[in-house]
């Protein structure tokens, strides 16, 4: 019988079966494949879409809208500065009205039980653009990427550096141990992944012969790594008061030269963006007056450098996220 998961909500990967997500992720090199040769595929295009933020984006928003275009899709963009969401009507009321307009929904913010809410009322499918626990449309793209480097990821490894329990790294947790691939969480002990979820995933690892380490050693981290993985150390939504304890915390686990050299010579970098890999934005600036550090989670030689492949990632955003909306709506 031939894979559908038509109609589904896309809330974390937790919901979705190996099978699944490689099905998404064939789907999405198909897309790439005719983005690139010219080939139109305005396969929907009788459906409207809505993207609501309740944090900034660049690349999410970005690539739901172009991805909506493509496919031939109408998409209206709000944040709760230009709607009624959140100040005069509940997410729930929101959702109704939502779902009587549109045939589906992405949400940013904060708590996933926000998005889930979202899915239970609005009775369309909805898509997880980033909340505080999972994002899920990124780790496609980032699988897609392994993808292209190295064909088969079954037993590579992928280690994350850095705050080991925020979005990203639980998500690429839970897609490693779906996909067999090995995952590594190397951190402080205070920024671990939780019990609860850990547990879920080395379930679904028996099952796909990953292996899930969380280590606070850097060598441990890096030794046979395949993908070298990091993400800002403070995250959407945290309060800049913790910036002190984190980079107390983190600054032993930035990705430099010297731990690109302790991985696989053919290791990759990933890295979901964006990034403080030098003092061009005013966070950078500002970190760096105060702390002194020219980059924090990464280095500028490694984001720079011929292992990087943060913007091949950015791209593949848009084609995994395009394959998400048409294999949800078609
Ligand atoms: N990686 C990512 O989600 O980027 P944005 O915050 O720009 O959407
Ligand atoms: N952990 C980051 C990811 C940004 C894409 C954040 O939530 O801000």
């Amino acid at each position: 019988m031939g894979i559908s998961i038509s109609g589904r909500s896309f809330l974390t990967l937790l919901d979705y079966t190996p099978l699944e997500i490689n099905y998404l992720l064939d789907m999405a090199a198909e897309f790439k494949r005719m983005k690139r040769t010219g080939i139109e595929h305005k396969l929907l295009p009788c459906k409207q879409i809505v993207l609501l933020f309740e944090k900034t984006s660049t690349r999410t928003r970005c690539a739901f809208e172009v991805a909506a275009r493509d496919l031939g899709m109408g998409v209206t963009f709000l944040d709760p500065g230009s709607s009624q969401m959140g100040k005069k009507e509940s997410l729930a009321d929101t959702a109704k009205v939502l779902g009587r307009m549109y045939d589906g929904i992405e949400y940013r913010g904060y708590k996933q039980s926000v998005v889930e809410d979202l899915a239970k009322y609005s009775g369309v499918p909805v898509w997880n653009g980033l909340t505080d626990d999972f994002h899920p449309t990124q780790m496609l793209a980032d699988m897609l990427t392994a993808k292209e480097e190295f064909g088969d990821i079954r037993g590579r490894k992928l280690t994350f550096f850095g705050d080991a329990r925020n979005n990203v790294a639980n998500s690429l947790m839970v897609v490693c141990s779906k996909l067999g691939v090995n995952f590594c969480a190397c951190g402080p002990k205070e920024l671990m992944p939780k019990d609860e979820l850990v547990a879920k995933c080395r379930e679904v690892a028996k099952e796909t012969g990953a292996e899930i380490v969380l280590t606070d050693d850097i060598k441990v981290g890096a030794k046979d790594c395949d993908i070298v993985y990091t993400d800002i150390w403070l995250s959407m939504g945290e309060p800049a008061e913790l910036w002190d304890e984190r980079i107390k915390l983190l600054r032993p686990y930035q990705v430099n030269k010297e731990l690109m050299a302790m991985a696989k010579p053919t290791a990759i970098f990933e890295h979901c963006l964006p990034s403080f890999h030098d003092r061009e934005t005013t966070v950078g600036e500002e970190i760096y007056q105060k702390y002194g550090l020219e980059a924090m989670e990464v280095t500028d030689d490694v984001f720079l450098g011929n292992q990087a492949r943060q913007f091949d990632e950015a791209e593949n955003r848009m084609h995994t996220i395009k394959a998400v909306l048409y294999a949800t709506l078609k």
